[in-house]
């Protein structure tokens, strides 16, 4: 997977630049199945302030907490957490999940949405890093039977799929039509696009787009 999630189009300095991370100061990230690290430690290395959890499985952790450089050893930690059971991390700014959701179908990905609701404030961010699989005929051809490939791939190997914008938003309002879609980009040369959605409280009424 690291091998994988560093290729062209995967690199971290998409995330780095794709969301307003200074905007949440000395803040808190918990990147949800986040490997070994490698989008945590670009992350706090660009905004000095930023203190990120990565969780991940027991394995990927222990070995991860041994390649971090030492001078993150303050603002990166690794946690060992089961993705599917309740985030355990309280309050955190944003809860950043990239490349985790497209391996799993709508009812697991819904299970790992929900995990998380117990642990979000009020104006917590969720974002997440997913392909958007493109409107037929609105890309190359080239580009097109890559990412219908992938979408094969997933259904092949793990009965799940890429998704559409509509799927997408879907996913979110059918976890809890709490969450509210924002909107979002797709940095230039990036595989992935980088959704934001916010949990704007427990009264809040339903899913709404903003943009
Ligand atoms: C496709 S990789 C993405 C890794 C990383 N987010 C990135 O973008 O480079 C999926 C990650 O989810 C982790 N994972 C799988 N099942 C998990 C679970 N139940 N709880 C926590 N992490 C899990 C894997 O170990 C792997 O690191």
């Amino acid at each position: 997977m690291t091998w994988f999630s560093t290729g062209p189009g995967l690199e971290a300095i998409h995330v780095v630049g794709g969301f307003a991370w200074d905007s949440i100061g000395k803040g808190t990230i918990v990147d949800v199945g986040g490997s070994h690290g490698s989008v945590s430690i670009a992350l706090a290395q660009s905004f000095p302030s930023l203190h990120c959890i990565v969780q991940d499985q027991a394995d990927v952790v222990k070995v991860a907490q041994t390649n971090l450089p030492p001078d993150l050893a303050t603002r990166v930690a690794f946690m060992q957490h089961d993705f599917f059971t309740e985030q355990p991390v309280k309050g955190a700014d944003v809860y950043l999940l990239r490349w985790i959701l497209h391996d799993w179908s709508d009812a697991y990905a819904i299970r790992i949405l929900r995990a998380l609701i117990p642990a979000l404030k009020q104006g917590s961010k969720v974002v997440v890093c997913e392909h958007i699989l493109p409107e037929p005929g609105t890309v190359s051809k080239y580009q097109e039977r890559a990412s219908r490939s992938f979408d094969l791939a997933m259904l092949e190997f793990h009965n799940a799929k890429e998704r559409d914008i509509d799927d997408w938003i879907n996913l979110f309002g059918t976890a809890d039509p709490r969450f509210r879609f924002l909107g979002f980009k797709q940095p230039p040369g990036s595989s992935l696009a980088i959704m934001e959605v916010d949990w704007p409280g427990d009264n809040a009424k339903a899913n709404s787009i903003c943009n």
